[in-house]
């Protein structure tokens, strides 16, 4: 089920690009009706992210990303569809009509309220005797009553359906339990619940919502932590734990740690600003998630290998944001949590203050790898180390850092910052063609930049876009294409959206890029967005829409008559050898 076209049509004449984007980005004019600035959804230098207000539409030459004021909601605060539209109704005093999609309507909320049933449900088992052994163990691991309350931490009792049977007679069918994963289908069709005999975390998103569990074994055995599935509500590599409580800190940093334990040490230790990335190793999206609240990142991750690794990684995707980056290690501790029990909350703050500079950090990083007082040795970490320096693009830490790595590798600082001035100019050069390639000459890349939407036949796909840029600059051009049909296309998405559009026109509605944001994926609709961008070659629309379409039908053909060809050569060669 769909929003109304009437609905959609009002909001989106009320939410104009210009005000929705200007409200993140800086917009600056600088060439015809188009506005210009930084690109909120990644990293870069000179502004290729560009605002149409004729069309209402933001595309970036960079990345690709693109679409409506919707589109552009859905990605900057991590919403679907109708959540945008309501956030949007929202800002722009709409109400959302009755008739709206059931998920936002319906399926939604009922899940939103199952979670926190059920969270409820967990939390009310501490104080019964079958959350004896959750108690126990939180004790343990030393938690208060005062944060288990903060974080509503919860038991999951030993039994097979506790969970199931408590919310069964609170009106929950089985089905909307399966669909929240809280419980799962048994082999004899019977259900049973997810979390069992387990210390319940309840995963909380930054407008106090539950929307998924984190569940950890009461002492050793595998898996040591289980978690929600992903659900209409859940995505987890869109959320961070503990984030609803860290957003509220004035310690001005989020700190990132690995495991929920350690959030919630941390935050027992009165360190309020610590989150966890729910398992999974840090995505872009939570990245953006935290440079919502912050400026300043600290990684704080275990000290064993994989920490380490993790937090290369984590390092490069928090950078990109243009979040400042701090690396924090334990010594003599395997994690925070540990760290804190052993030394107490003073020492960790301590720490804190001191912690390294990302820069100085990688540095090390690199120089570890290798023994300083061999000549080769030196020669490749030089080489590492002012690759590393070039990326920076602040000219006095290029500066400072040279002389660090001069002072480690025995070299002048001269030196190093000649080596670093070529590899940084070398890189900036690279980037503006890139740049160039991207925006001054559109129609010239043919490909689209998601790899997913790669064509097969770039002639034929061509025209395809042709006929969609077409369709949308003049819908009335739809009478015109009676002959083709979404199987001419060889790009599948392109022959979606001329579908949908098809469809809109004889439904008498209209078409735009935020109506059609609702059945393409943020990829297409990004792809969709340059489209429309590229100029219309051809002056006259009605005889361009005729060329497009032969085009299209001579490819489609030439495709035919080869695997025709081709099977006639098959044949034939399978004759010639036995035939005769
Ligand atoms: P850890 O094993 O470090 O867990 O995994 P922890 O929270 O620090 O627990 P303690 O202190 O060892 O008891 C870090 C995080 O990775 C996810 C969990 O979110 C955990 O908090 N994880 C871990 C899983 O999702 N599944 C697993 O099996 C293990
Ligand atoms: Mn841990």
């Amino acid at each position: 089920m769909a929003f109304s076209e009437r609905f959609l049509d009002e909001l989106i004449s009320r939410s104009d690009i210009v005000d929705v984007v200007g409200g993140y980005v800086q917009l600056t004019k600088k060439s015809g009706s188009n506005l210009f600035g930084l690109c909120p959804f990644h990293s870069e230098k000179t502004p290729s992210f560009s605002v149409s207000q004729d069309k209402q539409i933001y595309h970036c030459f960079g990345c690709g990303k693109g679409g409506s004021s919707i589109n552009f909601i859905m990605e900057m605060e991590n919403l679907s569809f109708p959540e945008a539209v309501a956030f949007l109704a929202k800002k722009y005093g709409m109400e959302v009509p009755d008739d709206s999609p059931d998920e936002y309507k319906g399926k939604r909320t009922r899940m939103l309220q199952l979670n926190k049933d059920a969270a409820r449900f967990f939390y009310d088992n501490l104080k019964k005797p079958v959350g004896g052994s959750a108690v126990e163990y939180i004790a343990k691991r030393g938690i208060s009553k005062e944060l288990v309350v903060r974080f509503g931490l919860g038991a999951a009792p030993d039994s097979w359906n506790s969970l199931y049977d408590a919310m069964k007679s609170r009106g929950y069918s089985a089905e909307e339990m399966l669909d929240a994963g809280l419980i799962k289908k048994g082999r004899n069709g019977g259900f049973y619940d997810t979390f069992r005999n387990r210390l319940v975390f309840p995963v909380i998103d930054v407008r106090g919502s539950v929307i998924g569990f984190s569940g950890r074994i009461l002492g050793d055995g595998e898996p040591k932590y289980l978690n929600s599935p992903d659900t209409v509500v859940f995505k987890k590599s869109k959320n961070l734990f503990g984030l609803n409580l860290a957003k509220k800190s004035k310690m001005g940093m989020i700190i990132l740690v690995e495991g929920n334990i350690d959030v919630v040490s941390l935050h027992q230790a009165g360190i309020d600003c610590a989150v966890a990335s729910l398992g999974t190793s840090l995505t872009p999206d939570q990245a953006r998630l935290i440079s919502r609240y912050t400026d300043n990142a600290v990684i704080c991750y275990d000290s064993d290998n994989a920490g380490v690794k993790a937090a290369q990684r984590a390092i490069d995707i928090l950078e990109k944001t243009g979040l400042t980056v701090k690396v924090l290690q334990v010594p003599g501790a395997k994690d925070p949590d540990e760290f804190i029990r052993e030394k107490g909350p003073d020492a960790f703050k301590l720490l804190l203050e001191r912690s390294e500079n990302h820069i100085e950090y990688r540095i090390m990083a690199i120089r570890k790898k290798f023994d300083l007082d061999i000549n080769e040795d030196r020669l490749a970490f030089l080489n590492e180390a002012t690759e590393l320096l070039s990326t920076l693009p602040n000219a006095i830490e290029r500066e400072i850092y040279g002389s660090r790595v001069a002072e480690l590798s025995g070299v002048t600082p001269e030196a190093v910052a000649a080596e670093v001035k070529k590899a940084y100019r070398k890189r900036v050069k690279a980037e503006k063609t890139k740049f160039e390639r991207n925006s001054v000459r559109p129609n010239v890349t043919a490909q689209p930049m998601d790899k997913s939407l790669r064509y097969e036949n770039v002639g034929s796909a061509a025209a395809e876009e042709g006929v969609i840029r077409l369709l949308l600059l003049d819908p009335s051009l739809i009478s015109k294409t009676r002959e083709l049909s979404r199987s001419d296309f060889t790009s599948d998405y392109l022959g979606r959206a001329f579908e949908e559009i098809g469809k809109r026109l004889s439904a008498g509605g209209s078409v735009s890029i935020p109506v059609l944001s609702e059945s393409l994926s943020a990829e297409e609709i990004g792809s969709l967005t340059g489209i429309v961008q590229k100029p219309e070659a051809m002056g006259n629309y009605e005889q361009a829409m005729g060329d497009y379409i032969n085009k299209i039908k001579t490819e489609k053909l030439k495709k035919d008559l080869n695997a025709a060809a081709l099977r006639y050569r098959e044949t034939k060669g399978y004759g010639d050898k036995y035939g005769k």
